[in-house]
């Protein structure tokens, strides 16, 4: 079921999510549907439980398809996954920055640092160890998705707030200024 996405400015975005104790509660397979289902209509590259008001460690991210969201056409594929109760390691001091936007913050899209590389760990709903080193787009994912499950905002990131703006307007700087090879910024 298309659940509705809390938008910035809601207090359950800003609070620290639960662990998953129970991977055979069925209300958790109903989430894990409600939030690709959710993620899928809009265009998402990924969705945290909390977004859809449910406080526990979930996140959904990736697609089935390389380079099948519209939303982020320059990147990377990255798997269609389910984590539960993720560990995020740093590999790296190394940071990036790369523009970033949250279906929680519509419209807009800002200049994020980010671990370039990374060990995710965590559970998939079946119980199988999740344990995957990533990079870039795809390590950028991870630690959105996974900020709010601790109640961070992308916003929140942002070094400088004049890289931070409406997508439609920010579109007219990619073709000069920001056209950098890391940069995937799109509508
Ligand atoms: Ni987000």
């Amino acid at each position: 079921m298309i659940r509705p996405i809390l938008r910035m400015g809601d207090q359950r975005l800003l609070s620290p999510s639960q662990p998953v104790d129970d991977l055979h509660a069925p209300s958790l397979r109903e989430l894990i549907t409600d939030l690709f289902d959710t993620m899928h209509a809009a265009n998402g590259a990924g969705l945290a439980a909390p977004q859809i008001g449910v406080p526990l460690r979930v996140v959904v991210f990736g697609s089935a398809e390389p380079r099948d969201n519209p939303r982020y056409p320059d990147a990377g594929h990255v798997p269609l996954t389910v984590l539960i109760n993720p560990v995020l390691t740093p590999l790296s001091f190394e940071q990036e920055e790369g523009w970033e936007g949250c279906l929680s913050v519509p419209g807009m899209r800002g200049l994020v640092p980010r671990f370039k590389r990374l060990r995710y760990q965590g559970v998939d709903p079946d119980g199988t160890a999740i344990d995957r080193t990533v990079q870039d787009f795809h390590a950028r994912v991870v630690q959105h998705e996974c900020d709010h499950l601790d109640g961070v905002l992308y916003p929140m990131r942002i070094r400088d707030l004049r890289n931070f703006g409406f997508s439609e307007v920010l579109l007219d700087r990619k073709s000069t200024r920001l056209n950098s090879s890391h940069v995937a910024l799109s509508r």
